[in-house]
């Protein structure tokens, strides 16, 4: 998984690409790269390191109206200067940008190789402007050249490359996210929308197969046969503010603060007079479920999890599944099995590849995701979004919050429509108190003293969470968040778990956080004081007369709410310790290393 941008039009393209650069760093951020072409050939800037250490070895601004960028997140070949894109084939007249997996390029390599190619990298990619130089050798016209190039490959792509001479930009999609931007007087091609935000908000989700020939005054859409395509311009809602760093130090600082507004949004126009209304989903839209899968990835695994427990409670038969264990974990799937696969980018490989098996064995599918005109969202039967604004934080915060009450609010309508199923009876309650959910989360972020707290343990030897019921995978939360930004041990537990094994590494230096959602927290409790015996500090996360306050050494507080909203509030409170605890050690919070945003690799 990487980035890429491409931009053409009037006046000089480095400045948009580097900043659209840094828009997609969440994508990857071991190297980077720019090219543009400025009448005396195509000139290519890359290095490893951020885009900030691109910005920083650039002696002067390189010019061209036109142009290629690319932020890499390293799948072939380490994170070094020569392995950074653009590649160029061995003249350096063809210059491309790509994300996704080559998976034939040994062999392509070897046959280039043998018509006299020379390679610098040991990236997959550098195989298609070699590709490119050879077709174009064979005929005059770059765009045969380009689709006979990528009619050899075999992965995923989307590739932008600019040549020598030539005022034009040529791109494809195939399995990877590509979007078209279209400004006033300039066109951008990216990964994702944010890397041109600032710029426009028009834009055309380009499907597989897609080629995009972009000129300084117009674009041509081709299918892969090419024949003329229209798509559908849409008018995306985000606001540039929504995808910058604001006053914060961090993304994540900003998305954990963002979430009261986010969370509105997610809930906004969703319940109506105590009844669900979820506007693509009607009453009766359900009625031929018996089965649900949830199919998911870290974070959004564990919202999957929040998402199942509340669906079993209402009695629909519920199975969750790490996406990339599908093949050999899915039970029977038919046709009243609806698979829904959670995801917040909408690109996550593991996931896609899940909820394709799901349908080609006769599943119907929904996915819920933050991103429209994502992978998933085009090709699941149905989607549901979480509408959460941009998260750029490789940390998910925000995006959990909104995906956890998406999918208690879809529980609502399954429980509604799947025969035999009913919602829970107190459903009038849950849904009048998740209005003061955005208000609630507000108040944790005005008084917590998370801060003090990540301070207090900071130098522990290891981090516990523990929860029952809807409290587990919050734990498991807890833990994930703590370990990919501090780079400290964490875990998280069913509370009764932790004495069948895990009781072993509790010591006086492994605080463990006991998380009280309202509902099943005697387990925790009880679990809880067999750590304290062993010495464990113990803080609770939960309302002020949570059952652990009492032997707890402190509680991290969060309002009185029902019991299906209290493990997201507390969650909120994990997400600040996190934070604080990363922020003390001197951790890079939005760019933790190995990490991507999103995972489009398997
Ligand atoms: O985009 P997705 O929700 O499919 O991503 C799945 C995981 O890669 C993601 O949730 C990851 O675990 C988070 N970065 C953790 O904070």
């Amino acid at each position: 998984m990487c980035g890429i941008v491409a931009r053409i039009g009037r006046g000089n393209a480095t400045e948009t690409l580097l900043s659209s650069l840094e828009s997609l760093e969440y994508r990857g951020y071991d190297s980077a790269g720019i090219a543009v072409q400025n009448g005396s050939g195509v000139k290519v800037h890359k290095c490893s390191g951020e885009v900030s250490d691109l910005k920083s070895s650039l002696d002067h601004e390189p010019h061209g109206n036109m142009g290629i960028g690319h932020t890499r997140w390293s799948t072939h070949g380490p994170p070094t200067d020569e392995n950074a894109h653009p590649h160029t084939d061995s003249a350096g007249d063809v210059a491309v940008v790509h994300n996704g997996v080559i998976e034939n390029y040994d062999e392509l390599k070897a046959e280039l190789q043998e018509n006299g190619h020379e390679f610098e990298s040991d990236t997959d990619t550098e195989v298609i402007p070699h590709l490119i130089d050879e077709y174009r050798s064979e005929t005059d016209d770059t765009e045969t050249a380009v689709r006979r190039a990528v009619d050899t490959l075999e992965g995923s792509y989307a590739i932008a490359a600019i040549v020598d001479g030539e005022e034009a930009v040529y791109a494809v999609r195939k399995g990877s996210p590509l979007v078209l931007g279209l400004g006033a007087d300039e066109w951008y091609l990216a990964s994702d929308v944010p890397a041109f935000l600032d710029h426009t908000d028009e834009v055309i989700y380009l499907e597989d197969g897609d080629v995009v020939v972009l000129e300084p005054d117009s674009y041509r859409l081709t299918d892969a046969e090419g024949t003329p395509v229209e798509r559908s311009v849409e008018t995306v809602d985000w606001d540039p503010e929504d995808a910058g760093k604001g006053e914060y130090d961090h993304y994540m600082l900003k998305e954990i603060h963002n979430q009261p507004s986010s969370l509105a949004n997610t809930i906004d126009g969703r319940v109506d007079d105590g009844e669900i209304s979820l506007e693509e989903f009607p009453p009766g839209t359900f009625a031929d479920v018996d089965t649900v899968q949830f199919v998911a990835c870290g974070t959004s695994y564990h919202a999957a999890l929040y998402g199942s427990q509340l669906l079993r409670s209402a009695g629909v038969r519920t199975d969750v599944i790490r996406a990339s264990e599908y093949e050999t974990a899915t039970g029977p799937v038919d046709e009243n099995t609806l698979v829904v696969a959670v995801t917040q980018s909408g690109e996550t490989a593991d996931t896609l590849d899940a909820v394709r098996k799901g349908a080609d064995r006769g599943g119907r599918t929904l996915a819920v995701t933050n991103v429209v005109g994502s992978t998933i969202a085009r090709e699941s039967d149905d989607a549901l979004y979480i509408r959460a604004g941009p998260e750029v934080g490789v940390a998910a915060t925000k995006t959990f919050s909104s995906q956890a009450v998406t999918l208690a609010l879809l529980t609502q309508r399954l429980a509604e429509d799947v025969p035999e199923a009913s919602p829970p009876g107190d459903q009038a309650e849950m849904l009048e108190t998740l209005a003061d959910l955005p208000a609630h989360v507000e108040t944790i972020l005005e008084s917590t003293h998370a801060e003090e707290l990540a301070r207090e343990y900071l130098g522990s030897e290891s981090y516990f969470f523990i929860g029952s019921g809807l409290g587990h995978p919050v734990s498991l939360e807890g833990a994930l968040k703590f370990k990919e930004i501090t780079y400290e041990h964490a875990e998280g537990f069913a509370a009764g778990q932790l004495k069948h094994g895990p009781l072993a590494l509790v010591t006086e230096e492994s605080p463990i956080f006991a998380i009280c959602t309202g509902n099943a927290d005697g387990k925790t409790k009880t679990n809880a004081i067999e750590a304290q015996s062993r010495g464990a500090p113990i803080i609770a996360v939960g309302s002020a007369d949570n059952p652990i306050a009492d032997v707890a050494e402190t509680t991290l507080e969060i309002p009185d709410t029902h019991p299906v909203w209290a493990g997201l509030l507390a969650n909120v409170q994990l997400q600040l310790v996190s934070y604080h605890a990363a922020d003390l050690l001197e951790r890079p919070i939005d760019k933790p290393r190995n990490l991507a945003k999103s995972v489009t690799v398997e």
